[in-house]
């Protein structure tokens, strides 16, 4: 849990008092650490250094403008998946020349964007886009770099909904297709076709998928360059994992170790997409509960004031997040997955849910928890990637603001959505 811990029976974020944050900002709250983020990009960025990795930091994963800001100044480059994404990445003062570009369905409205502002590299998706960004290209008399995304068909062992790098994923272009878009190559005319993009998918927690995925592009390295291409760049994506647990996992320099040398038998430069790495143990969610309620059956529930538009990921993936009361004398479990702690004295087992009008809005199942009253606080933790990042205002209910802290200082980095912001943009016919 980086940079938040539990002083006495309070929960902190650097050396600032959650209570404090909440009781000027309200709940549902974000709230991020500034120095969690850029230590982790610099564990990453020190990890791979003798690789002088490029680390375009995954703006789907938290596209704060205030966030993109921190890592561009850290010299974070970004990877981008929309026009949208590109106008954020650019507008938080990052350099277009470190901004890549992935996704199966870039529109030529996009391509063109991203033309117009010289970003760094497009990670081709399938033939028919490499046609388009190469028409495009030769229009605005511009010869951009390239990659094509290969799926490797590899099981990273992650998500079923999370997994990309398999046959049946739309992502990337297969090895017998990518093999003959190489030899037909010297047609598109307008491109760089000189580099090559992985991403399995995320969290993953082990080293294993990489090592295979790049195996076999090693071999197609090699054939590219047997064509005439000069193939200069591999981009090994994101989906380095992070514990939400409390668990140990493994850290960048472990991916590195096994990582760094099939890099250097390419003979490439090193590009990395991490988003969650980099984000997700920098952030909690702050909730207030409402009320409490107990069925005749003995099920308890504890209603909070944070739902699954808030934060989709338990709803959406199952996703596991530590809950724990924002004051509260017991002391968090280091490790929480198995519910150590259940039936203990202080402890209920409850379902922690939303106000959402949907059965899927439940954070956490039959999870043991210190006994929580109406108007307590409880601190969702992890939730720093595509927390509000992929948030909604589903149910007609205004996005929570979002906070950075900076060692006792701390701010407003997106204010509270209003009622008004529900329907600003609607019109009566
Ligand atoms: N590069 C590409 C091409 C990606 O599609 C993604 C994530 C990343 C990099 C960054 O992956 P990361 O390092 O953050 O794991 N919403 C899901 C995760 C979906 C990720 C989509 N792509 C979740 O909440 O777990």
């Amino acid at each position: 849990m980086d940079d938040f811990e539990y002083r006495g029976k309070t929960l902190f974020c650097e050396d600032v008092k959650i209570e404090d944050i909440i009781s000027e900002v309200g709940t549902p709250a974000y709230i991020y650490s500034k120095n969690a983020i850029i230590s982790r990009f610099h564990e990453l960025k020190t990890a791979f250094q003798d690789a002088d990795a490029l680390i375009c930091f995954s703006v789907k994963s938290n596209s704060n403008l205030s966030i993109c800001k921190i890592l561009a100044e850290e010299g974070s480059g970004f990877d981008v998946v929309s026009g949208g994404e590109l106008f954020r990445a650019v507008k938080a003062g990052g350099d277009p020349s470190r901004i890549v570009f992935a996704g199966v369905g870039k529109t030529d409205k996009e391509i063109k964007y991203a033309l117009e502002n010289d970003i760094f590299m497009f990670n081709v998706e399938s033939l028919a886009e490499l046609k388009h960004i190469d028409t495009l290209a030769g229009e605005a008399g511009k010869i951009p770099r390239v990659a094509l995304r290969i799926n490797p068909d590899i099981d990273a062992k992650t998500h079923a909904k999370t997994t990309t790098g398999k046959k049946e994923n739309k992502f990337g272009i297969d090895f017998t297709e990518a093999e003959k878009i190489i030899k037909q190559s010297a047609q598109y005319t307008s491109v760089d076709l000189c580099g090559l993009h992985v991403h399995l998918g995320s969290p993953i927690y082990t080293v294993d998928p990489y090592v295979r995925a790049l195996r076999k592009v090693v071999k197609l390295i090699q054939k590219c360059r047997n064509a005439g291409l000069d193939i200069r760049y591999m981009n090994i994506g994101g989906g380095y994992c992070i514990s939400y647990t409390g668990e140990k996992v493994i850290r960048p320099k472990d991916y590195a170790s096994k990582i760094l040398p099939l890099v250097k038998e390419m003979q490439c430069n090193l590009i990395m997409e991490p988003g969650r790495f980099i984000v997700g143990n920098s952030g909690i969610l702050i909730t207030r509960v409402i009320y409490t309620k107990e069925t005749i059956h003995g099920k308890k529930f504890v209603i909070c004031d944070a739902a699954m538009n808030d934060l989709v990921r338990p709803a959406l993936y199952d996703a596991f997040h530590r809950i724990w009361p924002v004051n509260t004398s017991i002391k968090m479990p280091e490790v929480e997955k198995f519910n150590k702690s259940m039936g203990k004295r202080g402890m209920d087992v409850v379902d922690v849910v939303g106000p959402v009008c949907e059965s899927s809005d439940v954070f956490a199942a039959q999870r043991a928890l210190p006994k929580v009253g109406e108007g307590e606080l409880l601190a969702i933790f992890s939730a720093g990637a595509y927390g509000f990042s992929m948030s909604s205002q589903y149910n007609s209910r205004p996005r929570p603001c979002e906070v950075l802290v900076d060692g006792d200082q701390y701010c407003v980095i997106r204010r509270r959505e209003t009622h008004e912001d529900l329907v600003r943009g609607e019109n009566f016919t």
